[in-house]
């Protein structure tokens, strides 16, 4: 199978990723914090040690701000619903997932949105500058759209949310693991991470990154700490993470980030954007074509593309590559926002999104058999 549907899940897990998995379920199969024998205590400590290590990665000022969540989704609930209330105002992008919409519409704050230009982040950086108020208490954004790979300018919003006082978080859903990203440099006070993307990891585990606190927690429990206290602990991580953490998947998630770190995020950059734009080159030349953004350039697009083909629904064209052997995703991949921008609420679109082990021949291969359709 021909796997382009990296954006949803990177589709290919390195062997060192499902190593990790099965190593800690032989060696590190004790609950971590919560019991003071020797397996515990060796359990707590990798994975303090595997909290060091995303911290420094992502330049977080402190392995406590690392929180384990069970996914992205989950780490960008946590934020909202930890910082907003009803009448609250919060500024969001145009280009928004159902993870950072739905739970806003639910917190019952008001928003404005800011709309992304596909070609200009200067325009992008003033939409955010006009809808900040001086009572807006969260901006968040996403790093890049799923369904257009546009980025956004994060380091200057980050700067602007410093400037106007007002805590900053982002979805970095498509960007942890693709584009360098620096909490302290780019301004970012609350990183949402879905590791199961961008970091190789499996699927079940997020991470979400703190630099300030949360007033309010999603879920209350047991943390092993203060156990007398009938109330959440104040000091992180252990107030936003209740219950047992996901240790096998936390072990497969510091062996991703390794292998991240062993390619570098230039090189998988590279090769993944050069992949696309191999793939826009082709399909522009192919008149019934329908491509919704201006060729992906370096920095300025996440390693995706969306097209449709005329007089096609995108779940049609899906289900033909699949067919044919080639996994792609169709639809409005949970988010309307950005469909609704570029009109294509309807028919969705086909997204294709590379990873570090596609090829150029695969991509070939995926338009020889677009090329090759009846409905072309
Ligand atoms: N949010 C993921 C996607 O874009 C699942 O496909």
């Amino acid at each position: 199978m021909i796997y382009l549907d990296n954006a949803a899940t990177t589709g290919k897990k390195p062997l060192t990723v499902i190593k990790a998995v099965d190593t800690a379920l032989r060696e590190y199969c004790a609950n971590p914090g919560r019991s003071g024998h020797q397996l515990s205590l060796k359990t707590a400590a990798a994975v303090y040690v595997v909290r060091e290590k995303i911290a420094d990665f992502f330049g977080a000022s402190g392995a406590e701000n690392v929180v384990f969540t069970l996914n992205c989704t989950h780490s960008i609930n946590c934020v909202i619903k930890g910082i907003l209330k009803p009448g609250d105002h919060a500024v969001t992008s145009s280009l928004e997932h159902n993870s950072v919409m739905r739970p806003l519409v639910k917190s019952g704050a008001d928003y404005d949105i800011a709309r992304v230009s596909l070609t200009d982040d200067g325009e992008t950086l003033r939409e955010f500058e006009k809808r900040i108020r001086t009572d807006t208490k969260l901006v968040i954004c996403t790093g890049a759209s799923n369904v257009l790979g546009k980025t956004l300018p994060i380091r200057q919003i980050g700067k602007l949310c410093k400037e106007r006082g007002v805590p900053f978080a982002v979805d970095a859903a498509q960007t942890a693991g693709v584009f360098p990203i620096n909490m302290k440099e780019d301004g970012i006070d609350y990183l949402c991470i879905a590791p199961h993307k961008g970091l190789y990891a499996p699927m079940g585990i997020g991470v979400l990154i703190c630099e300030r606190p949360l007033e309010n927690t999603l879920i209350e429990g047991g943390t092993g700490t203060n156990s007398i206290e009938l109330f959440q602990p104040e000091y992180l991580p252990e107030r936003l993470e209740s219950g047992t953490i996901n240790v096998p998947e936390i072990m497969g998630l510091a062996a991703g980030l390794d292998y991240v770190k062993g390619l570098g995020l230039k090189k998988i950059y590279t090769h993944e954007l050069e992949l696309c734009r191999l793939l826009y080159g082709e399909l522009s030349k192919i008149e019934r074509v329908k491509l919704y953004t201006p060729e992906p350039t370096f920095g300025m697009y996440a390693p995706l593309v969306s097209f449709n083909i005329y007089g096609k629904l995108s779940g049609e064209v899906a289900r033909y590559l699949s067919d044919k052997g080639i996994a792609v995703r169709a639809g409005l991949h949970c988010a309307p926002s950005a469909h609704r921008q570029i009109g294509t609420l309807e028919a969705g679109t086909v997204r294709v999104a590379a990873a570090t082990f596609n090829t150029p021949n695969e991509i070939k291969t995926l338009v020889r058999v677009l090329k090759n359709a009846e409905f072309i």
